[in-house]
């Protein structure tokens, strides 16, 4: 067991990529805070994975809710070892439709919930004087444009941004902040990507979807599972020594 007696909190993990995450982790021994804006679905996820998961309702774009959630951690564990920054919204337009309410609730949750979160379990992880792990999912969309996908990348190239100023600024507290970019995941959020596309590229549904996972060079999209060696392992004390990097894990998508 590579995270014993750890605590972990994983935003987003109700469902999806965060929820595989948060089984690997209690599987590899560690307390995970199922925290998620959808409180009833984190609880029902929570009771699934058993008595090492629990819920906590958590708003990332909101300081209050972020604060009340590194708490809970904090009295249901005793302190906080692990931060997966997770939850994310996606969203598709063309340049010319682009609204200012989109970019903004992409912003306030992607690049604003990441920063803040990170910042609330920095000051936990560093009054408690044990160093800690904190994971930010970026995604292959922040390594480079897309034309109907400009605010999402945007968001991911500031997430893998935030990666590497605050892993240059906490590693001195023994913090080490590293980030994961996922390529194509089969999870809800590509159905909701899928149908986005059947609409602005005029497909019908499910053919996006089945041609971005012909185009992985492993051969298929990636699975909410095939993430989770990376996030325990950079969680683990054999990433003592890696400090703000991004790591690709997409089946070959994107080499950087
Ligand atoms: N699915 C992919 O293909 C893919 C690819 C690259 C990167 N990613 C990234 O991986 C992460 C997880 O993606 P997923 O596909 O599992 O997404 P998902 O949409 O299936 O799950 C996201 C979870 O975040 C929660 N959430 C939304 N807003 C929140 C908020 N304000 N506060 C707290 N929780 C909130 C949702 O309730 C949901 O449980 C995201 O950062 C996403 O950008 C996904």
């Amino acid at each position: 067991m590579r995270l014993k007696g750890k605590s972990a909190l994983i935003t987003g993990s109700a469902r999806g990529i965060g929820r595989a995450f948060a089984e690997a982790y209690v599987r590899e021994g560690a307390t995970v805070a199922i925290a998620d804006i959808n409180l009833a679905a984190a609880e029902k996820t929570a009771s699934e994975i058993g008595a090492k998961a629990y819920a906590v309702r958590l708003d990332v774009s909101d300081l209050a809710s972020i604060e009340a959630a590194v708490k809970a951690v904090e009295t249901r564990t005793g302190g906080l070892d692990i931060l997966i920054n997770n939850a994310a919204l996606f969203d598709l337009a063309p340049i010319i439709e682009i609204t200012k309410a989109s970019y903004d609730k992409l912003f306030s949750v992607n690049v604003a919930g990441t920063l803040f979160m990170l910042q609330a379990a920095a000051r936990s992880m560093i009054a408690r004087g044990k160093g800690g792990k904190i994971i930010n999912i970026a995604s292959q969309a922040g390594r480079r444009g897309e034309p109907l996908v400009a605010v999402y990348c945007a968001t991911k190239a500031a997430v893998i941004s935030l990666t590497q100023s605050a892993g240059l600024d906490l590693i001195k507290h023994r913090i080490n902040v590293n980030g994961i970019a996922p390529g194509v995941v089969d999870s809800d959020m590509w159905d909701e990507v899928d149908a986005l596309f059947a609409k602005y590229e005029n497909r019908p549904k499910g053919e996006k979807k089945r041609l971005v996972g012909e185009g992985v060079p492993y051969g298929r999209m990636g699975k909410p599972e095939d993430l989770t060696g990376m996030a325990v392992f950079l969680a683990s004390d054999d990433a003592e020594y890696i400090v703000a990097q991004t790591y690709n894990v997409d089946g070959g998508q994107w080499m950087s």
